[in-house]
Order: C-alpha cells, then structure tokens, then sequence
C-alpha cells in the first residue's frame, strides 16, 4: 500500500494540464476512425461489435430534460450577482450569461428556469444595457418553464435580473431554531438532476459545461461557500468565488450558515457547524490517503482544493460531489470511519463525473457506475480487500432488490430507455453497483494492470466532456477490447449494457466475514443463545449482513433477545438503525418504533427515510407513520418532501 502513496505523490508533479477554455461539450464530431495500420489487425469481432455500437451514436440526440436550445447557443460562462436574504428566503440579485453561437442563424436563447421571478432582461454592449424580449413558458411540474429570450443580435453578454422562489425546489432554508447552534439561519443547494434552474435562468443540462464566478451576500458573520475556490477571507457577508475549470450547471452549489472549519492537510479542509466540526475532522482524516490512492490509479486531481461540507441532518443525500467541495450527510459521523466509503465515493466523482459527464441522464450509469467502481478500488487499497469485498457484497444485495422491484424492465439495463420519465429513476442500484460490477467483470477479464490502464486513459481522454453510452462502447473497443479480443464476447457486453435483469457474468463476492457472520446467525436462528453470538470484533459491515440476513418472519422475541443483548432499536449508526428498522416494521416489533419515530424527525436522508416510510405505508402502519411526517416534514429539504408526499399519496 505504501508504494502506492508514493507512486501516487510522483505523479502529483506530473502537470495538472490546463482545462480552462478548450473543453468540450458533448462529441460534435464523428468518432475518430481506427488508425488505418490498426483496422487491419483489428479483430473482426471487435470491429463488428464496433462498427454497430459506433452506429448508435446518436448526434442530434438531446437531453430531454432541458428547454435549452444548446445546439444554436451556448453558455460558457455565468456570474452571478447574488444576495441571501434569509427573512424572505430568496437569492436576489443578477446572472451575466457569456454565450457562444454555434448556429450563425441562432436569434434567441432558451433557458430553463423554474419558480423564478425575471425582472429584466438586457445585452451588455460597448453603449450600454440593450434590454431584450424574452417570454416564460408553461410551468411543467418536473421541467420548469422556458425562458426564450429575443435576440436582434448575437450579444455576447447577457444580464438576467431576477429573484428566486422561497419554494424553490433546490434550495433549503433553515430557520435558526432547526439550526444545531439555534441562532443562526442556514441555505444549502442540492442541484443535481434538475434544480440549478430553481436558482438561476441557466442552460440545465449536463451536456452544457461552464465556469462561473460569484458574488455572494449574505448576513454578516455567516460564512458562504461554493462549489469553487473559497474566500477564506473575513466573515463580513462579502464573498467572491471563481470556478475556472469548466462544470455541468447540476454542480453548482452553494451553502450559508454558521460555518467553521478545520484543515485536514494543506489541499483538503472540513467546513461544518461547531457541534460537530472536530468530530467530522477525525471521522474524514484519511481523506487525504484517498486522495493520494486516486490520483496513483486515475490520475492527477484537476481540481485544485478538495473541502469538504458536513451539511444539516435534512441534507438529502448520503453525499454530493459538488466540485471542490464535496456535501455530506452528517450521518457518516459514526466515530468509527466505517461510512468513509461515501467520501471515497464523492471524491472518486472528480475523476468519473465531474471530469468525463454523462451527457444526458439516460447515460447516468457511466457517472455512478465508475464512481462506485473507484469508491470500491479507493476502499480496498486503504482498508483492505475484505473491507471492499463486504461492501461489494451488501451492494449485490440492494441491486437485486433495485432489480427486483424496478417498475418496468427497461429500467433495469445501464442506457435507460428513450422515454425515461424522470432523472431519478436513472439512479437506482443499477446504475450504481451494476455499473461497479461490470467494471469489476471487465477488471477480471482484462487483468487490473492493463483495465487500470485504460479507465485512467478514459478519464484524461474523455476529461471535461460528455458523453454518452454508446460514445463509450466504441472507444472501450479500440482501447480495450482490441488489446484482448477473446477476453469477452460482445454477447456479454451488451447483456450488461442494453438487457435487463442481472448478467450472468456478474461477481458473486465472496466475504469470509460475512460467511462467518452467516454461520453463527444460522446457529442461532436453529435455537441458539443470543449470548454466545460472537460479535466483539464485527465492524459496521458485519451487522449490516447480520441484519439483512434476519427472516421477515423472526418471531418477536428473537427480536427481543437481539434487542436486549445488542440495544439495536438504538444503535447509533444510521445505517445499522436503518436496517433494523426495516426489519422491525415488517415484523410489528413495537420496542423500536419509539426510537424510529426519533429517527424520522432528526434526520432527512432520502436513502433511509425514503424506504422506511413506504415500509410503514405497506405494512398498515400509514396512520402512524403521516402522522409523524407531518411533523417532520417542515424540517425534510424539499425535494425528500416532493418524493414523500408522493409516498402518501
Ligand atoms: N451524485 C450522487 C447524489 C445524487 C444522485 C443526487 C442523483 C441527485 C441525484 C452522489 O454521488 C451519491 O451517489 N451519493 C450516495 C452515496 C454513495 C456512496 C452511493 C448517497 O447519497 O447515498
Ligand atoms: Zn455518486
């Protein structure tokens, strides 16, 4: 492992290339051609397998989810101009849009917007303000509005005055009272997939990459942060950001509130509220060892600094891989590091998202599907194999529980079908761990060395584009396939990438921990004692797998026995108190619902919360379970409240 580090350092110093102008958006070109010398050594397969995949590329193909008209203009650059007025819960204030004309013919310019208010629209000339027509579409509820500005003349530089809505679907505002200090307010944006329109008139597509600078305004004292450079300067409610390398919109972020912060290492920092700040610095302080492994596997960080924010308990998501600034659950800080695997995960995304972006989101698994995959080699090279292989393990399992209970087969394949109603649906465990699987497949079948090798290329190759499945399909044929043409059978790539259902060719990881695990439950289970279960040395994983492994049916004093052994109904990790829960609804064990009810009000992580409500909703527990929703969900960050209305209604 050590060697690793070091080879990792070495190449550090190997140039950071420069990234800022010369990025591109989705492949507007035909695919290169196979060099003429190497066509004729190409296998047939592959160039058959090739020549097919490389006919599905798909030029005119847009993203569905956005009104932009990206292919006649296009936005390079935004400067906001923004101050956070907590009392009436808006950003107010300006964007100034650097455009690019792609079609010389191209009069207007079409934005997304969603619950903005516009007041003025205007070009920016060498004589002034020129003000500009524009009309707002129909609000669709998932899409937003169109927002179609009139242009006489292809300006370059476009200013939108407007203001957002207290409702906006991709901001929370706290009030100081659900704050941990009580006193102070405190805003975080979640944008991926579709919400940066909820916080300025942009081109919302992750087809489209610009940079952005920012002014932001804020009360005095509170601290600001960006998806950027920080401004560590003083707290006078003055800040200025700068993000030079070019982003998808879904990466901007920002975040206001009674922050502080401790410095990991000179490149790495955590922000968070005080309650938990140091706490938050010691659970994350082999960040920088991951940092060091990623950059020895996949090349150098483009990205300059890599903070971290530990957000409020309401924050959505286990993590957001907003660039240089990763969000995170406060629910990782479990004392133990045994959920660090989210930040492997978030920090994996400045290589395989952030740097090469799906360009639409029925291409989502080229984004999770590698990160997993890195997250996994991240946590192996730090903690070893039996760490990755149990976390591989309980991943098989929630993909084929995604599998499983996936509304339509067609959502069960990596490229999602052409009428994918919603973004979310593209983010399932299929995306996730199939996506982590089939790159473990082609690992295996290709050797570590040589599959490192090119997924390394892929990155520096593909870096601060998008792309799409089948822009991958072909160049995974020249550039891996090619080297090893009997390694895998174009069946089997396609079965992953086009089929539903789980490939055959899937790894079945094999834990000798969990095995272990297993075998002392079945004792158990056979009319054991729940004191002679050995469990000194199990870590977070093993009790996942003790867990999961519970029949829906263990009679209600096993549950006790557990229980009285174990304090379960009030573990402390969020994810051990998750799983438990799900198990205790399906089985009415009614010691743990107290506990989970405390559960439910204190944290908004859709990944725990999500399940837990429709569990109780599916096991006649709806009353109960409203009834606390309405309490909790004035705390729940928008877009957790949308999918759990859903839910209830
Ligand atoms: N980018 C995702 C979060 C996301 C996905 C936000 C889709 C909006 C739409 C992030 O990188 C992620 O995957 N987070 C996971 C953690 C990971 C270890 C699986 C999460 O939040 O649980
Ligand atoms: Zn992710």
């Amino acid at each position: 492992m050590k060697s690793v580090w070091f080879a990792g350092s070495a190449m550090i110093a190997l140039a950071l290339t420069s990234c800022g102008n010369d990025s591109r958006e989705r492949k507007v070109t035909e695919p290169a051609p196979v060099e003429l010398e190497e066509e004729a050594a190409l296998d047939q397969r592959v160039a058959d397998a090739r020549a097919a995949w490389a006919a599905k590329i798909d030029l005119t193909e847009r993203d569905k989810f956005t009104y932009a008209n990206y292919h006649e203009a296009v936005v390079r650059h935004v400067d906001f101009d923004l101050t956070a007025d907590f009392d009436v819960k808006v950003l107010k204030g300006s964007v100034v849009l650097t455009v690019n004309y792609i079609d010389p013919e191209a009069s207007r310019l079409i934005l997304d917007t969603n619950q903005l208010t516009v007041d003025s629209v205007s070009a920016i000339t060498n004589e002034g303000p020129v003000a500009l027509d524009y009309k707002i579409g129909q609000q669709d509820p998932l899409l937003g509005s169109p927002m179609e500005i009139e242009l006489p003349s292809q300006y370059e530089k476009i200013e939108i005055s407007y203001r957002t809505s207290p409702e906006a679907e991709g901001l929370q505002w706290l009030n100081p009272e659900q704050t941990a200090n009580g006193e102070s307010p405190f805003l975080f944006s979640q944008f991926q997939p579709l919400y940066a329109r909820t916080m300025a008139p942009l081109q919302d597509t992750p087809a489209v990459r610009i940079t952005y600078s920012a002014n932001i305004k804020t009360p005095p004292g509170l601290r600001a942060l960006m998806s950027a450079n920080q401004d560590r300067g003083p707290l006078d409610g003055d800040y200025r950001f700068e993000m030079p390398q070019p982003i998808p919109s879904y990466l901007i972020a920002i975040a206001v509130g009674d922050i502080d912060l401790i410095d990991i290492d000179d490149q790495i920092a955590v922000y968070a509220e005080n309650y938990i700040l140091s706490a938050s610095a010691d659970e994350f302080s082999d960040t920088p060892k991951m940092m060091e492994v990623s950059e020895a596997y996949y090349g150098p960080y483009l990205w300059d600094r890599y903070d971290m924010l530990v957000l409020p308990p309401s924050f959505p998501f286990g993590g957001m891989e907003n660039p240089r600034l990763s969000f995170l659950t406060p629910t990782l800080v479990a004392g133990d590091k045994s959920l660090t695997n989210v930040v492997a995960h978030e920090l994996a995304h400045s290589w395989s998202g952030n740097l090469v972006t799906n360009a639409t989101w029925r291409d989502a698994w080229l984004n999770e599907g590698f990160t997993s995959y890195v997250e996994n080699r991240i946590m192996e090279a730090l903690y070893g194999v039996d760490r990755a292989t149990m976390e591989r393990s309980l991943d098989l399992k929630s993909l084929k529980r995604d599998i499983e209970e996936a509304e339509r087969p067609a959502l069960t394949a990596f490229k999602m079908p052409e009428d994918l109603a919603h973004p979310d649906d593209a983010f399932s465990q299929v995306s996730y761990a199939g996506g982590m699987f089939f790159l473990k497949f082609l690992e295996e079948r290709f050797g570590r060395e040589t599959f490192d090798t090119f997924v390394k290329r892929y990155f520096s190759d593909f870096a601060f584009q998008a792309i799409t499945t089948e822009d991958f399909l072909p160049y995974f044929a020249d550039n891996l396939w090619a080297k090893d043409p009997d390694a895998v059978t174009r069946e089997e790539i396609e079965a992953w990438i086009y089929e539903p259902g789980l490939p055959l060719t899937v790894e079945d990881p094999q834990s000798d921990a969990f095995e272990k695990v297993s075998d002392q439950q079945a004792i158990w289970l056979s009319g054991g004692d729940a004191n002679d279960i050995q469990t000194e040395a199990w870590t977070t994983h093993e009790w996942l797998h003790f867990i999961n492994g519970l029949p829906d049916d263990l009679p209600l004093e096993q549950f006790e026995a557990l229980d009285a052994r174990f304090d379960l109904s009030n573990a402390q990790n969020a994810e051990i108190a998750n799983v438990w829960y799900l198990k205790a609804i399906v089985a009415n064990y009614e010691p743990a619902f107290a506990p989970l009810e405390q559960f439910l009000l204190s944290v908004g992580r859709g990944k725990f919360i999500y399940r837990l409500y429709q569990t109780l909703v599916k096991n006649d527990r709806r009353g109960w379970a409203k009834n606390i929703y309405d309490r909790a969900r004035p705390g729940y960050h928008p877009i957790a409240q949308s999918r759990i209305d859903e839910i209830f209604n």
